[in-house]
């Protein structure tokens, strides 16, 4: 069903759904799923050189017709690989650093656009004032690390008055009436991220997506337990996760957890390392980061990532088309 929306006309999607970089959660298959369902799938930069940039994004937009995003995470951003995703795609994201002219514009040089997650009105402000063409704003519901400040719908309301690009809400969203909620309110489309942790396609270990497919409402929380070795928690070390991994954790010996594969080397997870575990990983998977918001309510079982696009936004548009039919 359409759903169209200035976010879709702008970066050349279908539908108004942006698929949350999420880590090695956000693998190539996941992206390159989302992308072919018509919505926007986003893989992650952290911790690749330019060149493995260029090789998974190569990878990725020869897998699809779609449109495929790359993260960046931090102030610490590598500018040759902004510019390596700046040169092969449509849209590069930003998160968890202050909205940068300088970044914006080096995208632009390379004719691509820009999306700036962001937690306030004010930053919001910021980034739209900075040139961003896609404003997101994250309510503190988010799963992950959080810098919303409040409420997603309270803070979407704010800065959907003094924005004039198209706004992404983002946290919590995994039910087609809360992504119809969002797109009522005037948001030209949503991020989700926890929606999309128990697909076929994603990069969690299975014992991580059982975790979230058996997760009820009010069973994440956000804490500062998993912020050893974080680079995002120098800033502010609040994170949303499943409840039962904060309990796990507390409960677990110090020392080490477990072990996974980090750039094809194995290394160790640390107790209160900000690591999920992968596929790859191995040992208390349960006292380890589960990431994930109280999105997870909706989510009953493991499917393919394009029948959760679908979902969402077939039942959005029916709900949405309900009201005003
Ligand atoms: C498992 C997980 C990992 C995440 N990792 C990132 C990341 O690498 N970069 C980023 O910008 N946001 C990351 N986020 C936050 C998302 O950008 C977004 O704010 C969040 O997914 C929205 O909330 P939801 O999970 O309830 O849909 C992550 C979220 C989750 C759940």
């Amino acid at each position: 069903m359409a759903l169209p929306t200035s976010y879709c006309s702008l970066v050349g999607c279908s539908l108004p759904l942006q698929q949350s970089p999420m880590g090695s959660v956000s693998s190539v298959d996941l992206a390159v799923a989302v992308a072919d369902a018509g919505a926007v799938g986003t893989v992650t930069a952290l911790g690749l050189s330019p060149a493995s940039l260029a090789r998974l994004l190569d990878d990725a937009t020869a897998r699809t017709t779609g449109v495929v995003a790359a993260n960046f995470l931090t102030a610490a951003v590598d500018r040759a690989a902004v510019e390596v995703a700046a040169q092969r795609l449509r849209l590069v994201d930003f998160f968890w650093s202050d909205p940068d002219p300088v970044l914006v514009e080096l995208v632009h040089g390379h004719g691509a656009l820009v999306s700036w997650q962001v937690g306030s009105v004010e930053e919001a402000r910021v980034a739209a004032g900075a040139g961003a063409d896609v404003v997101v704003v994250q309510g503190d519901e988010a799963g992950g690390h959080v810098r919303g400040v409040g409420s997603l719908l309270p803070l979407l309301a704010g800065v959907l008055d003094v924005v004039q690009v198209p706004v992404l809400a983002s946290g919590g969203i995994g039910h087609p009436r809360a992504l119809a909620a969002v797109l009522a309110a005037g948001a030209a489309g949503a991020r989700v991220g926890t929606a999309f942790i128990a697909t076929t396609e994603s990069g969690a270990h299975p014992a991580y997506k059982e975790a979230v497919v058996a997760a009820r409402s009010g069973q994440s929380a956000v804490t500062g337990t998993f912020s050893v070795g974080c680079p995002l928690c120098a800033t502010s070390a609040r994170h949303r996760v499943l409840r039962s991994c904060i309990d796990a954790a507390d409960a677990a010996d110090d020392g080490v957890v477990g072990e996974t594969t980090i750039g094809g080397r194995r290394v160790v997870v640390s107790k209160g390392s900000p690591l999920s575990p992968a596929a790859s990983t191995t040992g208390n998977l349960g006292a380890m980061a589960l990431y994930a918001s109280d999105a997870a309510a909706a989510v009953d079982t493991v499917r393919p990532a394009g029948d959760v696009v679908r979902g969402l936004c077939d039942g959005a548009a029916s709900l949405l088309a309900a009201r005003t039919g």
